[in-house]
């Protein structure tokens, strides 16, 4: 049986392949195999959500056209093709942090895969305990909660894998190719667009859950906040055109199942081989702040996702977490 929202992404699904002609009610009650009671229902719970939906007693439905297309779980799910990513999604018009929902579901057992969105978040997060501008409307803030058979030493590179899967899509929607900054920021023209936060519970030998909290500056002016002035940049503003957040969610959620799968499969020498594709700072000065401040050469990664960095004393130093800049090219 399906739960709610699919039922509704199945009617707006229905709608929409009929264009401008009706569905009567009895042809969506005998699809979903629902009574006429319940299609009743469930149009109303659509109209309430803002989908204009004409009724009339002897044709059944239509949907009118909409401006804009509303952002919420029924549209994600009558787009998403994927098997496992966002199956289960947890949509919120406004939430302090998807990242902060999801840890709490993953450990009241929310499935691999399972999705939380929000329209806004009025406290998201980001790396190393700073913020994450989310205003309403315009960007994409989603985690992504995954129950890999990993041992913890892994998880760096389930952050990189993220990363790929970020950068892929970001590269779909934008004529300029992005390129990723260690670990996970996603840059076009050197100023960012997207930001990962992944959070885990572990034991000593196995990873109990992840969350991978994407956010992504899909439309909103990068001049809008002074926290994000000169560093931002979204996807949308540079193209001169925006970017539709269901289309862009759904693609994201394709991509990363693609990858992970590949990563289960495979291993992550796949996932390493592309991040490196995207990243261009080999051969640079680098800088990181850290728990201890470390400068020199940039030299790649290694086979766990560590970024390698050949000091001025010639010393090779693994660096596993803290802030990157890289002088300019
Ligand atoms: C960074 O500092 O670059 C990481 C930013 C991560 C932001 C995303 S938005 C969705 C999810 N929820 C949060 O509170 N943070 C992440």
């Amino acid at each position: 049986m399906m739960d709610r929202t699919s039922q509704e992404a199945e009617i707006i699904r229905l709608l929409r392949a009929n264009g401008e002609g009706h569905v009567s009610g009895q042809t969506i009650s005998r699809t979903l195999g629902i009574s006429r009671t319940a299609v009743w229902k469930h149009i109303v719970s659509l109209r309430n959500a803002g989908y204009l939906i004409e009724g009339s007693p002897r044709k059944g439905y239509v949907l009118a056209d909409r401006h804009p297309v509303p952002f919420n779980s029924v549209e994600i799910t009558s787009a998403l093709d994927t098997d496992l990513i966002g199956r289960e999604i947890f949509f919120y018009e406004s939430i302090d942090s998807t990242n902060t929902k999801a840890m709490e579901l993953a450990r009241s057992g929310a499935a691999d895969g399972t999705v939380v969105v929000a329209d806004g978040q009025y406290k998201g997060r980001g790396r190393l305990g700073r913020g994450w501008y989310s205003p309403p409307g315009v960007n994409l803030y989603t985690s992504i909660i995954l129950r890999p058979a990993i041992p913890p030493e892994r998880a760096q590179a389930m952050t990189l894998l993220s990363a790929v899967a970020v950068a892929e899509t970001v590269g779909r929607f934008s004529p300029v190719r992005p390129h990723v900054k260690w670990p996970n920021d996603v840059l076009i023209a050197s100023r960012k667009v997207a930001g990962i936060l992944t959070e885990m519970s572990s034991e000593t030998d196995r990873v109990n859950f992840m969350v991978v909290g994407i956010g992504v500056n899909l439309n909103m002016d990068p001049e809008s906040s002074d926290e994000t002035r000169r560093v931002a940049a979204s996807i949308g503003k540079e193209n001169g055109r925006d970017v539709e957040r269901t289309n862009f969610a759904c693609t994201l959620y394709s991509v990363f199942e693609r990858w992970y799968k590949t990563s289960l499969k495979e291993g992550f020498k796949p996932v390493y081989e592309a991040w490196k594709g995207y990243f261009d700072g080999v051969g640079r000065e680098v800088r990181i702040k850290g728990f201890t401040n470390t400068e020199g050469i940039c030299l790649g990664i290694d086979g766990e996702g560590a970024l390698l960095v050949r000091r001025p004393s010639g010393d090779i130093e693994r660096i596993i977490s803290g802030d990157v800049s890289f002088s300019t090219l």
